[in-house]
């Protein structure tokens, strides 16, 4: 059931050393499109005294977090939701307020209406003054940072054009329309960005 991603296991140490100063002294966070499950056990383990919520609408990602969780025994964190952010009906476990939010490489591998659900949802359940961590690949002013991530965007677009990499204004116009504040954008390996909003 378990599954691994060489990639996760690769970027989730640059990941949480920017994540790490905007977790709370307590609280929950939750993260959307966990995937097999390798970046909430890094986090729960680095912050075991936080509540940790991960979620995938993909069953056989919900079975390797779920592995992971009795694995390595991790007492803080949920069973997977299944939770699709295109939905209107989030599921009812994902009530919150929550005290941050974290989704990594989700917003190219899925239509637009990915980034509207997340956006609208972050501002739903986030309690004042929460964070939302967004992680991936992304585009600036139109413009690819690498040919690495045109040539990536190429083949997602190939596979479905409703998926690729998308735009930093774009991603950001977004947010602002559900009332998230852009607070940074740092760069980080393999041409990837951290992306931190704030609710207000
Ligand atoms: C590239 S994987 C990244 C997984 C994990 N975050 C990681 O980095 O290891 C993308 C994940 O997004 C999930 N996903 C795709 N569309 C989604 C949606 N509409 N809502 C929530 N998750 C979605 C997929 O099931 C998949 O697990």
């Amino acid at each position: 059931m378990k599954q691994t991603a060489a990639a996760s296991e690769r970027n989730r140490g640059p990941i949480l050393e920017v994540l790490s100063p905007l977790l709370p002294e307590a609280g929950r966070i939750l993260e959307v499109a966990s995937g097999p499950g390798i970046h909430v056990v890094a986090f729960a383990e680095a912050r075991p005294d936080l509540d940790w919520q991960p979620s995938d609408p993909d069953p056989h990602a919900r079975a390797s977090i779920a592995a992971w969780i009795a694995e390595r025994r991790l007492a803080n964190v949920a069973q997977p939701l299944d939770l699709d952010v295109t939905r209107p009906d989030w599921p009812d476990d994902a009530v919150g307020p929550f005290d941050g939010l974290v989704t990594v490489n989700l917003l190219h591998v899925a239509p637009w209406a990915a980034c509207e659900g997340l956006m609208a949802g972050a501002a739903r359940l986030l309690a004042p003054g929460a964070f939302l961590f967004v992680y991936g690949p992304f585009m600036r002013d139109g413009r690819h940072n690498s040919e690495g991530n045109r040539q990536f965007d190429r083949s997602l677009r190939a596979q479905d054009p409703a998926l690729g990499l998308r735009d930093l204004n774009d991603v950001t116009d977004c947010a602002a329309h559900s009332g998230l504040a852009l607070e940074a954008i740092v760069e980080m390996p393999a041409n990837n960005r951290s992306l931190v909003f704030r609710q207000g």
